[in-house]
């Protein structure tokens, strides 16, 4: 090999004080794992003898634990962004330790190419495989690492034999040019190729491979629950009809499914209906539900960023490379992402709020409009772009001492222009065509767990018949107070 051959810790060893750090990867999977971890070890080390150590961390979305965990726990993050799903980063941004900036997923390999982002000194990729000319073969995702390639002063490899060399071929690495030279992404079917099978880095910033045989890890699934089942069903019968009714096309449209075991068991409910023609994904995380239905010539084609697939999933995609090599693609985020091909080609994209208002407004990462949940994701590239916009949740969290729907949202993620259709347990609301009050009543009378359904009428009664959108300055948060002064959203008084 033309590059040096590194220990995690003398990669590690290249990073200083204030450095600002881009990690390659996407969704837990395909990132670095032994330098970020010695990295934290040398953070603590620095510490112990007085000094200060912090780097700014850019990441392609989430990251597990021997990233954001570690360097949390090690205290050696100054700024984050963007989406995250840790405890202990999420508990260091809640105490603002770490300033976090919440990005679109789209947006971020564009806003480092911009400036936006500043100066970038290192980056830190996974790789399958390295050639001496700089051909760099990425892991299980792309996320934004060939942008951060181009970005970064210096870059790591990390070469991880968990992965087989012979993934050569699943990516499509495509980088838009910026304006004013900016064309057309010639991509009209989510299986179009229009990139190359590796990323091209510069030889000259390689600092060194270090070689890993390490697994991933991403959050274990729950089994489907009766709740998410039947919100499954619920969406998956909303699709039927549209089908039926001419609105989705006889071919069906590619689907964009969110994260969370939500999405897994909408995916499930959607995959078992025979009325739903075998359909392709043209999304941003592929997760565990996708390759039995491929598997079973449910899915016929998926296009992401990642395969954030539980180890023994992706040891069964590995096993039977030739099947999945012409059924996957793997692109960057900005690509899965961007607003043209969404809305090109008629995504039908389903995502999971936190809550969401009588008006059809989404808050999918902050609770309480205070404390950061994840990040807002790829949720409204999808949501403000797609044919169909669906946003799906429990009726109530914690218990029951939420209502996943209330009468304004704390914070907007998608707001009522992108947001087409919500579904949760109870049942559908269709907000086209309909105006705020109009929405206000399909969402209460189809969506609300019926402890709520009466405090969110009363509610709506305050102010409706006397303007456009029936809203009342002082009661919009009374059920997120009774929240927080009594434990139970169902204690607000209207
Ligand atoms: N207030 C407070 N907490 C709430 C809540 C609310 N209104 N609604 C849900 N929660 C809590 C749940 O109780 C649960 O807490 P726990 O982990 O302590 O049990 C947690 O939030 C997660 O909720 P869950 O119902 O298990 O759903 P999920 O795992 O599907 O996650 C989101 C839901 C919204 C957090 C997640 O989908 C997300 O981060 N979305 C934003 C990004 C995105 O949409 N990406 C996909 C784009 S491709």
């Amino acid at each position: 090999m033309r590059f040096p051959e590194l220990t995690a810790e003398e990669a590690a060893e290249f990073i200083k004080n204030d450095f600002v750090v881009g990690i390659g990867g996407f969704s837990s999977v395909g990132t670095p794992k032994a330098v970020p971890t010695a990295l934290a070890k040398k953070a603590e080390a620095e510490h112990a003898k007085g000094n200060q150590f912090r780097v700014g961390l850019i990441t392609g979305g989430a990251t597990g634990d021997p990233i954001d965990g570690a360097l949390a726990r090690a205290h050696a993050v100054k700024f984050r962004t963007p989406f995250q799903s840790h405890k202990d980063m999420r508990a260091a941004i809640n105490s603002q330790e770490v300033q976090y900036f919440d990005l679109n997923l789209s947006h971020v390999a564009q806003d480092l190419r911009y400036g936006f982002l500043g100066h970038m000194d290192v980056c830190i990729i996974e790789a399958s495989s390295v050639t001496d000319d700089g051909l760099v073969v990425p892991t299980s995702s792309v996320g934004i690492s060939p942008t951060l390639c181009k970005s970064a002063d210096k870059i790591i490899i990390e070469l991880n034999a968990h992965h087989p060399e012979a993934i050569r071929g699943m990516h499509d690495i495509y980088e838009p040019a910026n304006p004013p030279y900016r064309r057309e992404i010639p991509v009209f079917t989510p299986a179009d190729r229009v990139g190359t099978e590796a990323i091209k880095v510069d030889p000259a910033k390689v600092l060194g491979v270090v070689r890993t045989n390490l697994p991933d890890t991403i959050a274990a699934f729950t089994e489907p629950n009766p709740v998410t089942t039947k919100i499954g069903q619920n969406v998956a019968e909303f699709l039927i009809e549209e089908l039926r009714r001419g609105i989705i096309p006889k071919e069906f449209l590619p689907l964009q499914s969110g994260v969370g075991n939500i999405a897994n068991a909408v995916l499930g409910s959607l995959g078992e209906c025979q009325d739903i023609p075998p359909f392709t994904m043209f999304t941003e995380v592929i997760q565990n539900s996708v390759i039995p239905l491929m598997e079973s010539g449910r899915v016929s084609f998926a296009s992401g960023s990642s395969l954030t697939l539980s180890d023994d999933m992706l040891g069964r995609v590995y096993d039977n490379l030739d099947f999945f090599k012409g059924k996957l693609m793997l692109r960057p985020q900005e690509i899965t992402n961007h607003p043209e091909l969404i809305r090109r080609m008629g995504i039908i994209a389903i995502n999971t709020a936190l809550e969401m208002d009588i008006f059809g407004n989404v808050n999918s990462t902050n609770v309480s409009g205070q404390k950061m949940m994840n990040g807002i994701g790829g949720s409204a590239d999808f949501a403000r772009n797609a044919f169909l916009s669906i946003f799906t949740c429990p009726s109530v969290a914690k218990g029951g001492v939420i209502s996943a729907i209330v009468p304004m949202v704390t914070h907007t993620d998608s707001n009522e222009h992108s947001v087409k259709i919500v579904a949760t347990e109870y049942g559908v609301a269709d907000l086209r065509g309909k105006s705020p009050v109009q929405k206000a009543h399909e969402i209460i009378e189809n969506c609300v767990h019926p402890d709520y359904k009466q405090l969110l009428w009363d509610y709506l009664k305050i102010s409706e018949g006397k303007c456009h959108t029936p809203m009342s300055l002082a009661k919009a948060f009374a059920m997120h107070m009774a929240l927080a002064e009594t434990g139970d959203m169902r204690n607000a008084k209207f």
